[in-house]
């Protein structure tokens, strides 16, 4: 079983990645992001608290999310868990470490996708996801091949974030850049890190991932 992390900031790509590898080899992608969307869109308590956090493109509390992670490892998954967008400060990454400590797991790796901040502004921008399979696209790098429908699924529940506005990605930054790049020195210092360049084409980016994955 080989646990990774994805890290980088907002539209570095690190969901486009983690679906190719749940298709490819079997990870479960445990995206906290995704969890906290599923929680507002159920009208649950906790997704009420969260919402309005997230539209302005602040972070959620580090209780909330380590909750919603834990729970997921106590299911376990043969090919290993993909974690995309989570740990995203300190100490979900002390938290990160504990909780697979303690069910007897490890980290593997953790790969860190570098981008520039001019070309994230056009990706989030241009950002459509499909509501049914959760398949990531783009108006102009990868648009759909019918226009409003779905190439994974057929379905044409189409839908864009609130959060991918040009306003709210600049605090989306700037959290990034104030909580969550210290954890690229912190996963150095342990010799987990790998860089890869996030700018590449997909199937590049998915190529040097699979070089770190198969070193073991
Ligand atoms: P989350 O959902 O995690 O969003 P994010 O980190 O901002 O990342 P994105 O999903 O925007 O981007 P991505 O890197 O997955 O890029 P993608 O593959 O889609 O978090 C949302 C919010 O939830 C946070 O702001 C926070 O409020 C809260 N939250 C979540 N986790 C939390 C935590 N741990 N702690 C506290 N709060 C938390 O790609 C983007 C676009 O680019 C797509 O259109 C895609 O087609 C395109 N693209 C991808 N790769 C390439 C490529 N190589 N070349 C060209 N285009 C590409």
């Amino acid at each position: 079983m080989v646990n990774i992390i994805l890290l980088g900031p907002p539209g570095a790509g690190k969901g486009t990645q983690a679906k190719r590898l749940v298709d490819e080899r079997q990870m479960v992608q445990l995206s906290t992001g995704d969890m906290l969307r599923e929680a507002r869109n159920s009208g649950t308590e906790m997704g009420r608290v969260v919402a309005a956090v997230m539209d302005r493109g602040d972070l959620v509390t580090d209780e909330i999310v380590i909750g919603l992670i834990a729970e997921k490892l106590d299911h376990a998954a043969a090919g290993g868990f993909i974690f995309d967008g989570f740990p995203r400060t300190l100490k979900q990454a002390d938290a990160l470490g504990d909780l697979l400590a303690s069910k007897g797991q490890s980290l593997a790796a953790v790969v860190e996708m570098q981008v520039d901040d001019a070309a994230l502004v056009a990706r989030i921008t241009g950002r459509f996801t499909c509501g049914n399979c959760g398949a990531v696209y783009h108006d102009h790098t990868h648009p759909t091949a019918k226009p409003g429908v779905c190439d994974a699924c057929g379905s044409t529940n189409l839908k864009r974030r609130a959060d991918d506005t040009e306003d709210a990605l600049k605090v989306r930054l700037m959290e990034y850049y104030k909580k969550t790049s210290p954890l690229i020195g912190y996963y150095y210092a342990k010799d987990k890190l790998t860089s890869v360049d996030g700018l590449a084409e997909v199937g590049a980016v998915a190529a040097a991932i699979a070089k770190v994955l198969d070193r073991g």
